[in-house]
């Protein structure tokens, strides 16, 4: 038999992208293909992309033309490109970068097998529709081999929010949430594959309402079913739109065992006259009751969020409120970015802010930011926490597992991968704990 094809697959951009190319590889393990890391050895090279900022979406042609010698020593080399830049992009991608063969925008990736094929007389392949057909479903399923203790699974997909300076509601599509047996059957699947934490995805994830016979079920539902999963140790879930933290999904914080102390709930900025041009449907005020009603839940429950610096018509007065309304809640972790504009959303139309101004409210921003962070894993010390092991550590003999609060711990001792135990902190370093087995 011949050698199998390889794959090599590049991924950006946030998780659901990480889920995704995962099913991309299974499917293509279908159609004679095995992974690989090294894109020298491949056979055929994806890029699954991000547009979400003008730097994410730029690097995709600097990766794309650094393929070009790969390309001429194995004319047979297929190289694609699939994500929020295909979505976005299409054609224009073989235009501005002919070596590409095949361009998938994310609601066609069933289909990903069947195009391959078709480039192998050379012809250039584009698929970016919004296809009826439920692209999980048809996604060739993931074979019956073992897997590391932790696991993503999108269980909804697309936004209808339209966040001013925001691509998804344009790349991922209207909002859909897979239904429930779909979701249940791939966790219990996981789970007998070695996996003891599931984050469940969406990019509103909390909009999750998935069709059930009898009604459809809420995330909060979702959540309580899936604790009833023996082996299944740990849940998460990601990303989540302050608007849609429903009481019952509050409520579950405080009841569920299995569901980690853990919440990222972005809110962007703490002006209310920005958050109004971003379209965002909230207030400062209103974010800030509903974090009391969380914490009220669940007091120990460490917060993460976005932000966004520099959006059009932003002030020093506006920035002064984002910089109130962190040191109001005390993030244990966050991601702030400046604002990039992205062609097709309304805020592109708008006038910028002063780049230097811009960069300097990120700056400070990101300073407290990481204070804060640094101050809630100092606090961490002396206490008894979950870890659940996922790799051998740099050092000899030690392991590196992720805490209830999503922190990354050292521990020398005597674990496996896989294993979850309690760990007593008893030191903080700058991005990680170490600690030692109870
Ligand atoms: N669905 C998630 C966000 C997904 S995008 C939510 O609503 O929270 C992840 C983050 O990227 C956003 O929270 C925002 O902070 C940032 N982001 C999105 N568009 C951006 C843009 N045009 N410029 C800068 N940051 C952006
Ligand atoms: Fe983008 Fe807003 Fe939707 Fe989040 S809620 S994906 S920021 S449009
Ligand atoms: Fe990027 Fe698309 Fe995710 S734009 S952040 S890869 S949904």
């Amino acid at each position: 038999m011949a050698d199998p094809r390889k794959l090599f697959i590049k991924t950006y951009g946030c998780q659901m992208n990480v889920y995704d190319s995962e099913r991309m590889a299974e499917a293509m393990g279908g159609a004679g293909y095995v992974e690989t890391s090294t894109p020298e050895d491949a056979d055929m090279i994806l890029l699954n992309t991000c547009h979400i900022r003008e730097k994410a979406a730029e690097k995709v042609y600097s990766e794309l033309g650094r393929f070009k010698e790969l390309k001429a020593a194995k004319p047979d080399l297929r190289i694609g490109v699939a994500g929020c830049v295909a979505q976005a992009e299409g054609e224009e991608i073989m235009r501005r970068q002919p070596l590409v063969d095949l361009v998938v925008g994310p609601q066609s990736y069933h289909r990903l097998p069947e195009m391959e094929a078709r480039t192998s007389n050379g012809a250039k392949v584009v698929d970016t529709d919004f296809p009826e057909e439920d692209k999980f479903e048809k996604l060739k399923k993931r074979p019956q081999a073992k897997r590391g203790p932790t696991a993503f699974l999108t269980v909804q997909e697309g936004c209808d929010k339209f966040c001013a300076f925001c691509v998804v509601p344009y790349t991922r599509g209207a909002e859909v949430s897979r239904p429930v047996s779909q979701v249940l059957t791939e966790a219990r699947d996981l789970v007998e594959r070695g996996v003891r934490e599931i984050t469940l995805l969406g990019q509103n994830v909390n909009a999750y309402h998935g069709a059930h016979e009898g009604g459809d079920w809420t995330l909060a539902t979702l959540i309580r079913e899936l604790a009833k999963v023996d082996g299944l140790d740990r849940i998460r879930f990601t990303t989540s739109h302050p608007n849609d933290m429903d009481d019952d999904l509050i409520a579950a914080h405080g009841e569920v065992d299995k569901l980690m102390p853990y919440l990222h709930l972005p809110v962007q900025s703490g002006s209310d006259r920005v958050l109004k041009a971003m379209n965002r449907k909230h207030t400062a005020e209103s974010y800030l009751r509903l974090i009391e009603r969380i914490r009220a839940a669940r007091p120990d429950i460490l917060l993460s969020g976005d932000f966004i610096v520099g959006f059009p018509g932003e002030t020093e007065e506006d920035f002064a409120d984002t910089m109130a309304l962190v040191e109001a809640v005390r993030y244990g972790q966050c991601y702030s970015f400046k604002y990039s504009s992205r062609p097709g959303t309304p805020a592109a139309e708008r006038p910028l802010v002063d780049a230097d101004a811009a960069s300097d409210r990120l700056a400070r921003l990101q300073a407290l930011l990481t204070r804060q962070q640094r101050e809630i894993q100092d606090e961490m010390v002396g206490r008894e926490v979950g870890v659940l092991f996922e790799r051998t550590g740099r050092i000899e003999g030690q392991m590196t597992g992720k805490s209830d609060y999503l922190h990354a711990v050292h521990v020398t001792g005597d674990v496996a991968v896989g294993d979850l135990r309690r760990v007593r902190i008893t030191e903080s370093g700058p991005n990680s704990l170490g600690g030692v087995l109870v």
